[in-house]
């Protein structure tokens, strides 16, 4: 009864986003410069629907959230200050932020109190966001509409001349669906994303000059994919990358961006004065098994109600653009090269981490659905208390991540950008090599990327990996890795645990005695290569590590949690 009940209003709010004549000037939102800020976190509300009133959460204002907009190299300090009457966090997504400062679920924001970090811009110019991070709430917080963009501009990029008047001809588009309830409040978590909104618009429209202008996208839904491309099907050229300006741009007509995901593309308006255009999502060709095409999962493995969202798999506008007069000093021509791209070497890699992304049971007996999850990451969901893998400072390694289930995710690491090594065993398509923080995995595939782990070694504070469907990573799929500094000394507080290894040296296996709390297990040889990693989560108190594939020799066995961090000699 209730899903019919919702299916009939998907029906009616439907008709509104697809057939809408843009009849709302998209929102820009404000743009905060200099080094200080002051972001006001706080409860609002906001009539998106004529007749009700919908409560939001917002930014210094109702709803939404400021771009901010700085340069590398500058210390800033960010101030969060949190007037919402619940907890919660602030994530500086792709920025390159040591742990402490990155507004993971461990940066914890009470009600009432002020979070304030302060760090160095090191990342190049490219667009970047900020978002609530933390607590199972990511979906919630992020919908009601803590979202804001963060704009970075180095000297390289500002000197390429491509379009940088914030608002003028250098344009934010934050693209969302939101779900709302049969009360036109926002709802979370039943697929039932109906409506769509860009900066909080809903239908906008866009009044452009004649001239090359810059959009900078940011896909913030919580689920759906777009594939973005114009109504004339122009071709746009793609100049960014999520973390980085790329080697030269790149003419297309369509570009799909996941959640998390951001590209920025030129458009060429010169000629069009006084027409209009439609910004389009192609949903209709957009891959099975990424939520936004017609098709998710194979019976039973499906989302429920998926097939009666009138979003997916159709082709719909987000955004009309109105072409006026050009503007003084307009920029009318594309440089043909742009930032040179130098891609990690792949030999560089000394280490290799495999992810499988898989449905994982939560209670006994349960099947889980292998299109609507709950999902997992090598078989174990988030826990705040247990560090899931350990990075040695200045190491190059390859993340190997494989998709079992019947869905796309978006899976997204903080700290560093990465390049695509493969999809599907090859090289990524054009718009995928440069510099990434998210990557789309396909149902049944794989995809590997290639990273070097600097400057921020902290043994006790985790950064995260995630997949970037935030009802996803809401369930827990999400996991947590340190980054360590093999040559420094361990902090004495954090040695809590009595462990114990023996036998040493021993033929076999070790045992590790004294684990009482989640740790995890790495065993490096003499060339300071890791040769081994666990994770273990329960444990009777003594864990046997089996050393009958390892060549004989001495090992440094690191044993981390959130209260230990002690490293043994052993030898075989
Ligand atoms: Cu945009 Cu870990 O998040
Ligand atoms: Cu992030
Ligand atoms: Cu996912």
């Amino acid at each position: 009864m209730l899903r019919l009940i919702k299916s009939s209003i998907v029906v009616v709010l439907c008709l509104i986003s697809l057939t809408g004549t843009a009849q709302n000037a998209l929102v820009i939102p404000p743009a905060l410069t200099g080094t200080n800020f002051n972001l006001n976190v706080q409860t609002g509300s906001k009539v998106f629907y004529t007749g009700t009133t919908t409560p939001t959460y917002g930014i210094n204002g109702a709803f939404l959230s400021p771009t901010i907009i700085v340069n590398k190299g500058d210390v800033v300090t960010l101030n969060v200050i949190n007037g919402l009457p619940v907890s919660t966090t602030m994530h500086w997504h792709g920025l390159h932020v040591a742990a402490e400062n990155d507004g993971g679920p461990h940066q914890i924001i009470l009600p009432g109190t002020t979070w304030s970090p302060t760090f160095e811009i090191l990342n190049d110019a490219a667009t970047f966001w900020y978002h609530p991070h933390g607590d199972a709430k990511t979906e919630l917080h992020v919908g009601k509409g803590l979202a804001g963009m963060f704009i970075v501009h180095d000297p390289a990029e500002l000197a390429l001349g491509l379009p940088t008047t914030y608002g003028v001809d250098d344009f934010p588009l934050i693209v969302q669906s939101k779900s709302f309830d049969d009360l036109q409040q926002f709802s979370i978590a039943d697929f039932m994303d109906t409506a769509i909104m860009v900066n909080g618009t809903i239908d906008p429209f866009l009044n452009a000059p004649a001239q090359v202008i810059r959009l900078r996208i940011v896909n913030g839904s919580s689920m759906r994919s777009f594939n973005f491309g114009f109504s004339n099907n122009m071709s746009f050229s793609q100049v960014a990358t999520e973390a980085g300006i790329i080697n030269a741009p790149n003419a297309m007509t369509r570009i799909l961006i996941s959640p998390g995901e951001r590209t920025e593309i030129l458009v060429d308006l010169s000629a069009m004065n006084g027409q209009s255009l439609q910004l389009m999502n192609y949903g209709s060709t957009i891959p099975t098994g990424v939520y936004g095409s017609s098709t998710v999962g194979v019976w039973p493995d499906t989302i429920v109600d998926y097939q009666y969202n009138d979003l997916n798999g159709a082709d719909f506008e987000l955004l009309t653009i109105n072409v006026g007069a050009p503007i003084i000093g307009a920029i009318t021509t594309i440089p043909s090269t742009l930032i040179p791209y130098v891609p990690i070497p792949a030999v560089n890699a000394t280490f290799d981490r495999r992810f499988v992304l898989d449905t994982i049971g939560m209670l006994p007996g349960e099947t889980p659905n292998r299109a609507a999850g709950p999902f997992g990451i090598n078989n174990t969901t988030f826990d705040m208390d247990v560090i899931n893998h350990s990075v040695a400072l200045n190491t190059t390694e390859t993340w190997t991540l494989i998709n079992k289930t019947l869905i796309a995710h978006p899976f997204h690491i903080h700290d560093i950008s990465f390049n695509i090594l493969e999809k599907s065993g090859v090289a990524p398509p054009a718009f995928e090599q440069g510099w990434k923080d998210v990557v789309l995995v396909m149902p049944g595939d794989s995809a590997k990327f290639i990273a070097k782990f600097t400057t921020f070694a902290d043994p006790m504070t985790p950064y995260m990996y995630h997949c970037h469907l935030l009802h996803h990573e809401d369930d827990g799929m999400m996991g947590s890795f340190i980054v360590f500094d093999p040559n420094a000394a361990i902090p004495e507080e954090t040695t809590a645990l009595n462990l114990n290894v023996y036998p040493n040296p021993s033929t076999g296996y070790w045992n590790i005695s004294g684990l009482t709390k989640a740790v995890n297990i790495q065993l490096t040889n003499t060339l300071g290569q890791v040769v081994y990693t666990a994770k273990v989560e329960q444990t009777d108190g003594v864990f046997t590590l089996p050393n009958q594939d390892l060549a004989s020799g001495i090992y440094t066995l690191t044993i981390r949690g959130l209260q230990t961090n002690q490293t043994f000699q052993v030898q075989k």
